[in-house]
């Protein structure tokens, strides 16, 4: 949590997971639980979500990502993002995608930096 506003109590965490399923019952999408095969069924989340905040550049469509930290170095938020990209410019039809960091996040940047994404 280190470039994200702070660390969630069990309370907060919750309050997070109640928020990720009403985005699905209102909106059909959301943030998706990363599992890897025959390891381990919960290793973070990655998937597109519709921002609560204003800015210059909403209201937007975003992709994100957050994994345990002992899953990282593996691919497995890339191969996620790119999964999340290909669902929302194939099935939602979208035309615009965003994706934000904070600058010195430079492993959400590489993520971001990896993207081939694939456009119907
Ligand atoms: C952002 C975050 C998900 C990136 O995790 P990550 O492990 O660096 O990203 P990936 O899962 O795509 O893995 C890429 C790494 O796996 C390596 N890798 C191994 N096999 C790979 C494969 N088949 N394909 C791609 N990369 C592979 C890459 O070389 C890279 O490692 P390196 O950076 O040490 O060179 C992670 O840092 C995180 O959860 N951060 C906290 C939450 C956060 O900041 N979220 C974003 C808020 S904006």
């Amino acid at each position: 949590m280190e470039f994200l506003p702070s660390r969630l109590s069990r309370a907060e965490s919750d309050a997070l997971v109640d928020r990720i399923q009403k985005h699905f019952s209102e909106h059909g999408f959301g943030v998706w639980a990363i599992e890897v095969l025959n390891l381990t069924p919960f290793i973070g989340f990655a998937g597109l979500t519709i921002p609560r905040f204003s800015a210059h550049f909403t209201p937007c469509m975003e992709v994100g990502w957050r994994l345990a930290f002992e899953h990282w170095g593996h691919g497995y938020a890339t191969e996620a993002a790119r999964l999340a990209l290909g669902y929302g410019f194939g099935t939602l039809a979208l035309s615009e995608i965003m994706s934000f960091a904070a600058v010195t996040n430079h492993r959400s940047r590489a993520v971001m930096a990896a993207w081939d994404a694939p456009r119907s």
